[in-house]
């Protein structure tokens, strides 16, 4: 029986790096597509190629000859970078989403997975740190996270519509805050996780790091191998609805800076800044239908997966200093 050929869109970056490792560990033949090659370490795809998929034609040349399809492209970031450009977040994932969906159903792929987000539930549901965690049927009525939110939901629709009027094979993926190595940790596109990682590598033990709000904002992350294990999971059930994919560990922002520090041995102070974005004022994942749908769901606890996150981020930051210092790295040579 000869491999099945999967693409995997968004393949230089997070999750879509950590996915393409995972299918090829499985036995896959994969695709990477990218509007750039992967930040940190080359990609292990059998093939990668840099399209922009906001044109069709790239997506066309993407999904030729392809089984399968996880969709993971996207304009993305953590809070700061997406409530800040709504406009051009919104018109470049419409472009891809829409036009990745019916050059995939053209090119009779025989399944599409879509990675939509826990931004398409409603904003007055998510108004109190204590939040009731987010059923999948809790998003309509829809009052989504603007930009960003409302194309996810929407694209989510558009996929219901292919499956429902084409019988188009679907999954939707509704991911909540995830992190690991390797994911952004500066520049305006990182998240809470690992901009407390380099906040907290940068700092000397007894320093305050500056934290977004007043810290009592809540959450609940997702380590990065749970993630692609869900993924995985979710594309080979036969569950065509939105789904949840996070954990239901809710921790405040400020326990999140605690077990950053006490993972990195320092003792860290906080200064908050409440000028700077929030988004959601809490944020749970209910993961009932998850379970039985998969009869699984992600199980990493934050602690164990921020001992690997701080090790790597902190090694970035330790690296990236180095460089601007002119200090090569020299390797130790083994005493005999
Ligand atoms: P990421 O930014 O690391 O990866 C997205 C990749 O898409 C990037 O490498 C980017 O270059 C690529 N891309 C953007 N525009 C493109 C274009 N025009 N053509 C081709 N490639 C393009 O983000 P991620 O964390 O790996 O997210 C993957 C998917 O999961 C995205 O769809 C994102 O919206 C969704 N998601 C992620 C999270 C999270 O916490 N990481 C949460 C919810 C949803
Ligand atoms: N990014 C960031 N950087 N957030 C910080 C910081 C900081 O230094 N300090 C505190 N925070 C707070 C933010 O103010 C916010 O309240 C919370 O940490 C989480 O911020 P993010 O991780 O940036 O984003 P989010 O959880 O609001 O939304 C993210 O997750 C969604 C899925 O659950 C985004 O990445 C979305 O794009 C994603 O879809």
């Amino acid at each position: 029986m000869s491999k099945k050929s999967v693409l995997v869109t968004g393949a230089g970056g997070f999750i879509g790096f950590h996915l393409v490792n995972y299918l090829k560990d499985r036995g896959y033949w994969v695709r990477g597509v990218d509007i750039k090659d992967p930040e940190y370490q080359a990609s292990s795809a059998d093939e990668f190629r840099l399209l922009d998929l906001r044109e069709m034609d790239d997506c066309r040349e993407a999904v030729h000859g392809m089984d399968e399809v996880y969709n993971l492209a996207a304009d993305m970031g953590g809070i700061g970078y997406i409530s800040g450009a709504h406009a051009s977040i919104t018109f470049n994932n419409t472009m891809i989403s829409a036009q990745m969906l019916k050059a995939a159903f053209d090119a009779k792929v025989q399944r599409f997975l879509f990675s939509s987000s826990a931004c398409v539930y409603p904003q007055h549901l998510q108004d109190v740190p204590s939040v009731v965690p987010l059923k999948e049927d809790d998003a309509f009525p829809a009052d989504p996270e603007p930009g960003y939110g409302l194309e996810k939901l929407y694209t989510e629709k558009l996929c219901e519509y292919f499956c429902e009027d084409y019988g188009f094979q679907t999954r939707l993926v509704r991911f909540h805050n995830v992190y690991g190595p390797l994911g952004t940790w500066d520049g305006g596109k990182e998240k809470a996780p690992a901009a407390i990682c380099r906040k907290v590598a940068l700092a000397k033990s007894g320093d305050a790091i500056e934290v977004w709000g007043d810290g009592k904002q809540t959450r609940s992350f997702m380590y990065i191998d749970d993630c692609v294990e869900g993924i995985y999971r979710i594309m080979r059930s036969d569950y065509s609805g939105p789904l949840n994919l996070g954990t239901d560990e809710l921790v405040d922002v400020n326990g999140l800076v605690d077990i950053v520090a006490e993972v990195s041995g320092k003792t860290i102070h906080k200064r908050h800044d409440t000028s700077r974005p929030q988004g959601v004022r809490g944020r749970n994942s209910d993961n009932n239908r998850l379970r039985e749908v998969l009869g699984w769901e992600p199980s990493i606890h934050l602690r164990q997966g921020l001992v690997p996150t701080y090790a790597w981020i902190s090694g970035e930051v330790k690296a990236r200093a180095e460089r601007e210092a002119g200090i090569a790295h020299i390797p130790t040579i083994a005493a005999q």
